[in-house]
């Protein structure tokens, strides 16, 4: 795997999580780090999100490895903040290279009592929240003729599921944004590539909320009760992956190497890829 010396990368939602995974790695490597998190509980979400200790602790992480990280708390969904973020990133860093639209959430109930929070909490970090990331970072990366563009979907952007109308509509859509801004961007050198991961470990899958939505049955179920029905979302008898996982796709797309890669959707999902088409 190529080296990023000299490249700077922004990583939305990097507080934690898979955005912290790829933030670290892409610094080890050699690329300077910008990163956002909201750092901010949300009404419409029943878990809690990261804090700005935790953006702390990840640009600690950053810097540990002598390259340098810049911060914000700043909504995805706000396309002012992102705007600004990325002025303030090309200001001290000269540049972006590689954007990785991470940031994201998690809201489950089922269609029929789906708020019209719940609904615009999903699709405004989500799906608006990607476009903000990539429509922030474009223009630079046009006038540079160089970039690298991972966006973050799921595998419930490329199936249904029960109680996932709004984060699969939102996953299912950044796919559709993907392959258009893969088009519109393909005369710039930009490439704009998705991941669609299954089950990963982090605080968005292992939380109270939905340890008890999976098992009704039991008062406080833990991780090895929800253990099995994790399991049987993917093809290969594996709960959860890793969030390392999903960061070694994210080197691969990101390295200049990889330029006449685009429009691509990659999952990263146990196998469950095998039961859907596309
Ligand atoms: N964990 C999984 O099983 C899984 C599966 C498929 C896809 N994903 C996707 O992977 C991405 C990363 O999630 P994760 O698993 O690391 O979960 P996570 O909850 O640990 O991390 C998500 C981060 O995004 C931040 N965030 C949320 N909304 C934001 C917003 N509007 N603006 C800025 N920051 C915001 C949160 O504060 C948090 O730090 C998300 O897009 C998620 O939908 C996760």
């Amino acid at each position: 795997m190529e080296g990023f010396e000299g490249r700077v990368a922004l990583i939305t939602g990097g507080a934690r999580g898979q955005g912290r995974s790829h933030a670290v790695a892409l610094a080890e490597r050699g690329a300077d780090i910008v990163l956002c998190d909201r750092c901010e509980d949300s009404p419409a979400v029943n878990y809690p999100l990261a804090t700005a200790a935790d953006l702390d602790e990840t640009a600690e992480l950053v810097r540990a490895t002598g390259r340098r990280c810049l911060t914000a708390k700043a909504d995805t969904a706000d396309r002012g903040a992102m705007d600004a973020l990325v002025a303030e990133a090309e200001s001290e860093f000269g540049r972006i290279d590689i954007a990785v639209a991470n940031a994201g959430v998690s809201v489950a109930a089922p269609v029929q009592s789906l708020t019209q929070e719940q609904w615009s909490e999903a699709i405004g970090s989500n799906l608006t929240g990607v476009f903000n990331t990539v429509g922030a970072v474009a223009p630079g990366m046009i006038w540079r003729g160089y970039g690298r563009i991972v966006t973050i979907s799921s595998m419930l952007g490329r199936a249904g599921n029960t109680n996932m109308a709004a984060y699969g509509a939102s996953k299912w859509g950044v796919i559709g944004l993907t392959k258009s801004a893969a088009l519109d961007l393909a005369p710039h050198g930009i490439t704009v590539n998705a991941i669609a991961p299954g089950n990963i470990s982090t605080p968005m899958i292992h939380n109270d909320a939905l340890y008890r939505m999976m098992r009704p049955d039991l008062e406080a179920p833990g991780a090895d009760d929800v253990e099995p029905v994790f399991r049987s979302l993917h093809a290969q008898p594996v709960a959860w992956l890793d969030a390392f996982e999903i960061t070694r796709v994210v080197l691969f797309f990101a390295a200049e190497g990889s330029a006449h890669i685009s429009g691509t959707v990659l999952p990263v999902d146990a196998g469950n890829a095998a039961r859907v088409t596309g």
